[in-house]
């Protein structure tokens, strides 16, 4: 069994991202540039936004945050927005989900400009990703074929299945693999809260992609000898023998999955210091697009 080591991996892509920056520095260009947009107070949201703005200053970006209360309108939010559209000094910016309930997230993230959507997330920009044309790929998804591209896990002709269908993580993973390309031309099937045997399905799996959000919940039982496992989950759980007063665990059963498996990632340490990583790919990607 081999360790997907997202910490070790994506220490050496920010140092390869430091890198390219100190360059441009030196030939005079501006640095990237991060915004995020943080609204409220969730504790989860703050550690996340939190670490992407750390993140940027480890890489020599510049970075804002923009952190705006929870009682704030939709009206006001879009003219937020607005002013990072036109702001020529913001190469990417993202808007931090779950927003609050009384805001619809399709109308915030439809107006962000697509040339600075390096979460992906506009609908132009998913539509790209699908047709296989140049874009901004999701950060999760794009952190996990990174992974699988460094570890050269061979993913052509493998029969992938992929656990949930969210917009951030599920559904864009099986577009990726089933794209022409390597990682990619992978069979997927895309499991939901509706698939029905789920576990006669995983057992098939030559590689299972766990983007639920249930704690423990893929088995040993449901999985073959040598599979490869990604295991997006990171669901916070009370508990007194940590300081913080909770635990993150993973949607699998670490314990008794990885024995069987050939290749797997720990959480914490696996699929989540890739996210911050590629995120900061994209902003050096919207950099470069805008000076050239
Ligand atoms: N909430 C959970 N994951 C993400 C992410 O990748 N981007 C944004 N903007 N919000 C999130």
């Amino acid at each position: 069994m081999i360790l997907l080591d997202g910490r070790k991996t994506s220490s050496n892509l920010k140092f390869e991202i430091a890198e390219e920056v100190s360059q441009m520095k030196l030939s005079g260009q501006s640095v990237p540039h991060l915004a995020a947009v943080l609204v409220g107070e969730d504790g989860a949201s703050l550690t996340y936004v939190g670490s992407k703005v750390r993140s940027c200053q480890q890489v020599g970006f510049e970075s804002t945050l923009l952190h705006l209360p929870n009682t704030i309108s939709e009206d006001e939010l879009l003219k937020q927005i607005e002013l990072l559209n036109a702001n020529g000094s913001i190469d990417g910016y993202i808007v931090q989900l779950p927003l609050p309930k009384h805001i619809d997230e399709n109308k915030i993230l439809m107006a962000i400009d697509p040339l600075k959507d390096v979460d992906g997330f506009h609908p132009s920009n998913f539509g790209k990703m699908a047709l296989e044309m140049d874009t901004f790929i999701p950060a999760t998804p794009f952190g996990i074929m990174e992974l699988l591209e460094r570890y050269k896990v061979e993913t052509k002709g493998k029969h992938v299945v992929v656990v949930g269908r969210s917009q951030i993580v599920g559904r864009p993973m099986s577009i990726l693999l089933s794209r022409k390309g390597n990682p990619g031309n992978a069979t997927v099937t895309l499991m939901h809260s509706h698939t029905k045997h789920l576990s006669n399905i995983t057992q098939q799996a030559d590689i299972i992609v766990m983007a639920l959000g249930i704690p423990k919940f893929l088995k040993a039982d449901m999985v073959k000898d040598g599979v490869v496992i990604i295991d997006v989950g990171i669901t916070r759980v009370p508990s007194d023998q940590n300081p913080k007063g909770y635990e993150i665990l993973g949607d699998v059963d670490f314990e008794h999955v990885a024995p069987k498996s050939s290749y797997i990632t720990p959480v914490p340490g696996g699929v989540g210091p890739m996210t911050i990583a590629m995120l900061l790919k994209n902003t050096l990607i919207a950099c470069k697009r805008r000076q050239n």
